[in-house]
């Protein structure tokens, strides 16, 4: 068992993973260690939207054989209200810019596959992980495995332990400043294998609240409606989720819904998090370790990706030249996106979900809102542009 490494990285999801396989590109080896089974990563349903940054990255370090093969590009998107459907043509309004549709799952399986076709050490199930001596040149990873002690000796560690990991906090208080909103409403969200009722994702808003049609294949759809954020899923059984589904996405001209078996549902609440810096010593997040943003931008994993990218790139240089400036300003890199994704999620948050103590206030700011971005092409080039990912930021 190796006990020794250059970056220990917690964590097998979507940073995690594309981190150890992005500094293995560059020579450089990494551990990392899972709570978790292989199984329950590969099978844990989340995101579903790629943006075009995200998907040159995966190509460009080997990981687009299947997502060029199974992922569906798509070029617009439709906000629907008052009864209409309003198409915001992404790549018309960006320059060619699109989103791929392509679940987290099959990014994480692609990446546990390549990671191990390369003899990556990947340890599953590990319990009790403890960071010591991250403000020294050898932090430690201490666990269990297999009823056993574990030390892992790293010259880094990479905190890709998602919201409810240890990394964060093992800093020492007083070093983070963290914001945190809570949103009024979650998300139902539901996997059905019934073919999508629509080419494109639709976003709805609807007074009885918000809904989203997603998917993930030909063949399988993925649904969301807006509920309270501490509802209880078995008030929800799947006839009365296609009931609202139904009614929330109504159009005037009798468009109808497609319902089918529900493979999966589960509840998220809608939260925006974020902690200030995102490194201290020798430890590194990444990820929604370090940032929340609620799902209606479709931005947590791509924000994911952005950080491990910068994260790979300062660890390379430190490795191949002995240079800390990209590792100092590693937090920097990351935060200047980080915030304008908050914004732009937050953005589609507001505009699109009811509010239940509205008194009709909000509501016309929101048909405002809504109406202004399917009529004006400054408005709906700013949200194509945010949605599909800016290249700059
Ligand atoms: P995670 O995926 O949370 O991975 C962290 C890993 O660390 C997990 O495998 C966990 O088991 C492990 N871990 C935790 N604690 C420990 C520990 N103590 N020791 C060892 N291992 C540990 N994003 C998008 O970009 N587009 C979307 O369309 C989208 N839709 C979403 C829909 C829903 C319903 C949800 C919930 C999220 C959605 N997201 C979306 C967000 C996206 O799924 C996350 O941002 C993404 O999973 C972040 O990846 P991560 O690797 O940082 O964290
Ligand atoms: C998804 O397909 O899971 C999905 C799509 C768009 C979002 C959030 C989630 O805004």
């Amino acid at each position: 068992m190796k006990n020794t490494t250059q970056v220990g990285i917690i964590g097998a999801g979507p940073s995690g993973l594309l981190l150890s396989h992005l500094l293995h590109l560059q020579g450089i080896d990494s551990v990392i260690l899972e709570s978790r089974s292989r199984q329950y990563v590969e099978e844990r349903v989340r995101a579903g939207v790629l943006e075009q940054g995200t998907v040159d990255l995966l190509c460009d370090s080997d990981l687009g054989d299947r997502l060029r093969r199974e992922g569906l590009v798509h070029h617009g998107i439709e906000l629907r209200f008052d009864g209409r459907g309003h198409r915001i043509a992404l790549s018309d309004l960006t320059g060619g810019r699109a989103i791929w549709i392509y679940g987290q799952q099959e990014v994480v399986k692609d990446l546990i596959n390549a990671r191990l076709a390369a003899d990556a050490t990947i340890h599953f199930e590990v319990d009790e992980v403890k960071l010591s001596g991250i403000d020294s040149t050898r932090p430690v990873l201490e666990y269990r495995r297999d009823g056993r002690d574990h030390k892992l000796t790293c010259d880094f560690i990479a905190g890709c332990d998602g919201s409810h990991g240890v990394s964060r906090d093992s800093i020492p208080a007083g070093v983070l400043r963290t914001y945190h909103h809570v949103y009024p409403f979650g998300w139902l969200g539901i996997l059905a294998a019934v073919a999508p009722s629509t080419e494109e994702l639709i976003y709805a808003s609807h007074d009885r609240g918000f809904a989203l049609h997603s998917l993930r294949s030909p063949e399988i759809s993925r649904l969301y409606i807006q509920v309270e954020p501490d509802e209880d899923i078995n008030n929800w059984p799947d006839d009365r989720i296609w009931e609202e589904l139904s009614i929330r996405m109504a159009t005037d001209d009798g468009w109808t819904l497609q319902s089918g078996p529900v493979l999966e549902k589960g509840i998220t609440p809608m939260r925006s998090f974020v902690v200030e810096p995102m490194q201290f010593g020798r430890l590194f997040l990444a990820g929604d370790a370090a940032h929340i943003v609620p799902a209606t931008g479709a931005k947590g994993l791509n924000l994911a990706v952005h950080d491990v990218h910068k994260l790979a790139e300062a660890f390379s240089a430190w490795f191949r030249a002995g240079t800390n400036e990209l590792l100092e300003q590693y937090s920097a890199n990351c935060l200047g996106r980080v915030w304008r994704v908050q914004d732009f999620s937050s953005f589609m948050s507001l505009m699109l979900h009811r509010y239940s103590d509205d008194d009709g206030f909000r509501g016309r700011l929101q048909r405002a809102q809504l109406n202004y971005v399917c009529s004006s092409q400054a408005a709906a080039r700013s949200l194509a542009e945010n949605y599909v990912g800016l290249p700059h930021v």
